[in-house]
């Protein structure tokens, strides 16, 4: 390997690795700084817009109106970054809903807290403006990428749905679905997976995803089974064939390649983009450098903690801004920057002139790294035994009436689209019935082009 190239590939002279520009894509999180990722940069690389106070401003006029506050972790910049957020927030003031879509993969049991993050914030949304969600747990990913067979894969599908629903979100207005059920009973949502499927080359997926040669042909064609949520088509007993509601999507940062190549398409399709609202990572208990994760134990607070697990990760665990010796630590205070304790109560202490007092008190010194756990697990462990609580009140009954498909009382909303309206429309199509324009960049797609040019 020359000079060049090893800089290139991330090591040192003397073997050291230097992680240069933050990894983030749907497989691997990690930032060589210990205050993790650069988000500003990320908005950069991706071509998202950051959420500003200008938007902030917007949601809180719109929400203000039905008695709610913006939601910390709007207000706090833990969803930082977004797509077309003023698009949607235009046709809600015109009176035209969206809907909202978000996601899992069902790899283990073990959901933790960081898993919570997208869901707080739909069921927020799905509250404060008053749509429907749809939830898709992605059980086929999983098959594909882990060591799982398909009966396991469903099983924890429905397990974590459960989770999912103890996160409150309301039945009437609410579908989550296992992809494993559900795409074999519903055509419309096959027939929107093949049209994405036929926009997309072997190329592209590559160039945005980084598939290789030995990856197994079901994952290059997985990004679009990620993709047909964010058309309403895909729900006919929701949406009643409608193609023209929005679609927001909440979701952690490392989930936009799905989005980037599902807004490409969306045009093509004469879809609608789906428009975006994106969240840092929760970080893992030995700092920010990575995100929490269910395969690293001692880097996760998992749900089914107990108090005293909560309690004993936390000190033992949780990475510390605080200085070296009490005495430092008086003098010079600690950093709040790097202290995972006080990231996860950015997250979760909703008090802000509390977690305001914090942060003086813990920079300035006055308070020490040991009072600064103690106020985080007195907050975790309720919330944990909370969601516990929760999660038993969910009996089979209500687990399937989540997650059959039905109408939902909003369906009513929705009216079908007219059928002589679209029967003009169909003489003009019949012409030009292909359903996806041909690729038309294959060959100039390249690596970075697909996966980091701004879409707009
Ligand atoms: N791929 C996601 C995961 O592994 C699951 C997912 C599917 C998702 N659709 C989504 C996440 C939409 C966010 C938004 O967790």
């Amino acid at each position: 390997m020359t000079e060049q190239n090893k800089l290139e590939n991330g090591i040192k002279e003397n073997g050291e690795s230097v992680v240069e520009e933050d990894i983030v894509n749907p497989w691997e999180v990690q930032s060589s700084s210990s205050k993790g990722v650069d988000y500003d940069k990320l908005i950069k690389r991706f071509g998202s817009s950051k959420v500003d106070q200008t938007l902030i401003d917007r949601i809180e006029q719109i929400t203000s109106k039905s008695g709610r506050k913006v939601h910390h972790f709007i207000k706090r910049g833990l969803f930082f970054s977004h797509r077309e957020m003023h698009r949607i927030l235009d046709l809600y003031e015109q009176g035209k809903p969206f809907y909202l879509y978000t996601g899992r993969g069902p790899s283990s049991q073990a959901m933790h807290l960081g898993h919570l993050i997208p869901f707080i914030m739909t069921r927020y949304l799905q509250e404060a403006f008053d749509v429907p969600v749809v939830v898709q747990l992605t059980d086929d990913e999983k098959f594909l990428w882990k060591d799982l067979t398909l009966e396991e894969c469903y099983e924890l599908s429905k397990e974590n749905a459960k989770d999912i629903i103890a996160c409150g979100f309301d039945p009437d207005k609410t579908f989550i679905f296992s992809d494993l059920d559900y795409i074999g009973s519903c055509k419309d949502f096959y027939w929107n997976m093949k049209r994405v499927e036929k926009c997309v080359t072997f190329n592209q997926a590559r160039g945005i995803f980084g598939f290789g040669d030995s990856d197994c042909i079901g994952k290059i064609s997985f990004p679009a089974i990620q993709a047909a949520p964010s058309f309403s088509t895909s729900f006919p007993h929701i949406f009643n064939g409608r193609k023209d509601i929005p679609c927001l999507i909440p979701c952690a940062i490392d989930q936009d390649p799905y989005f980037r190549m599902t807004r490409d398409v969306a045009p093509r399709l004469k879809f609608q983009k789906p428009a975006l609202l994106h969240s840092v990572f929760f970080p893992a208990l030995q700092g920010a450098q990575t995100k929490m994760s269910s395969s690293d134990p001692t880097s996760s607070i998992f749900l089914t903690d107990t108090p005293n697990q909560v309690k004993n990760k936390i000190n033992r665990y949780a990475f510390s801004g605080g200085r070296d010796t009490i005495e430092e630590h008086r003098q010079h205070g600690g950093d709040c920057e790097v202290d995972v304790s006080y990231q996860y109560l950015k997250f979760f202490l909703e008090d802000n002139e509390r977690l305001e007092q914090i942060r003086e008190d813990y920079s300035s010194g006055k308070m020490l790294t040991g009072e600064l756990k103690k106020e985080l697990i007195s907050i975790l462990q309720p919330l944990v035994a909370t969601h516990q609580e929760e999660r038993k009140k969910v009996t089979p009954e209500i687990l399937q009436q989540f997650m059959s498909i039905r109408k939902l009382p909003c369906s009513d909303k929705y009216p079908p689209p007219d059928p002589t309206a679209s029967s003009g429309k169909k003489k003009k199509k019949k012409k030009n019935k292909v359903e996806c324009a041909k690729d038309n960049g294959d060959a100039v797609v390249s690596k970075t082009a697909a996966a980091e040019a701004p879409t707009t």
